[in-house]
């Protein structure tokens, strides 16, 4: 099964909505609302919540319920049976870290947008043989960092990645300025002080500075 065009102008439509997805991992529900609300209200309208937790599922519905304006995907999909689980909780898009075979089959089938994980050439490549035009590049630092992407856009100039693990406010920029990354993912907007203490405006603040980044491939640059 092969990733449908349908389903990439999808994916591109919701990246290009914005310079940076937060990855977000709550441990309930009602954290889960109110910290997307201060991320909106910070101009930060496309969002991505782990699997990594009990109440992950529970978190993503009410979101994708209450929240509106924002466009929330599942993150850290690594099988099968999460892809089921996060297109039931609502997900509009899914992401995981890695592009395993079995996972890559039932995400580009999942009726909404998948975005795989890849950390080398070969598996860029694969993604590619599939018809796959976006891949997290994760973990974006310890993996090579901008320069390691900046090598594959000569080689496989078709694809384009967004960059997760190891991203912050200040090396942001450097991986938006190349020209096949379309937006990047991180965790630095929802630090966990602000997140058990509340400190909602904290996090709108940091939202902010985010989406005032500005990725050269997006066409809202
Ligand atoms: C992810 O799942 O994408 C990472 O945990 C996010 O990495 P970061 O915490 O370094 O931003």
């Amino acid at each position: 099964m092969s990733f449908t065009l349908a389903k990439t102008e999808r994916l591109a439509a919701i990246l290009s909505q914005t310079p940076v997805i937060p990855v977000l991992t709550f441990s309930d529900a009602k954290t889960g609302v109110a910290t997307c609300k201060a991320l909106r209200d910070g101009g930060l309208t496309v969002l991505e919540v782990t699997m990594r937790t009990p109440k992950a599922l529970e978190a993503l519905r009410a979101i994708v319920d209450e929240v509106e304006g924002v466009t929330a995907g599942a993150g850290t999909v690594l099988e099968t049976q999460h892809v089921e689980q996060a297109i039931q909780a609502g997900a509009n898009f899914l992401v995981s870290p890695g592009s395993s075979s079995r996972l890559l089959s039932a995400g580009s089938e999942a009726p909404v947008p998948f975005l795989p994980g890849v950390s080398t050439a070969s598996e860029a490549m694969q993604l590619a043989e599939r018809g796959a035009t976006f891949a997290k590049f994760f973990p974006a630092g310890p993996a090579g960092g901008p320069a390691f992407l900046k090598a594959l856009v000569a080689p496989l100039p078709e694809l384009h990645f967004v960059p997760t693990g190891g991203v912050d406010l200040k090396n942001a920029q450097e991986y938006l300025d190349l020209r096949n990354v379309a937006a990047v993912g991180g965790s630095w907007v929802v630090p966990q002080d602000a997140l058990d203490s509340g400190d909602w405006a904290r996090i709108t603040q940091l939202a902010k500075e985010a989406s005032a980044l500005k990725a050269r491939s997006s066409s809202q640059a």
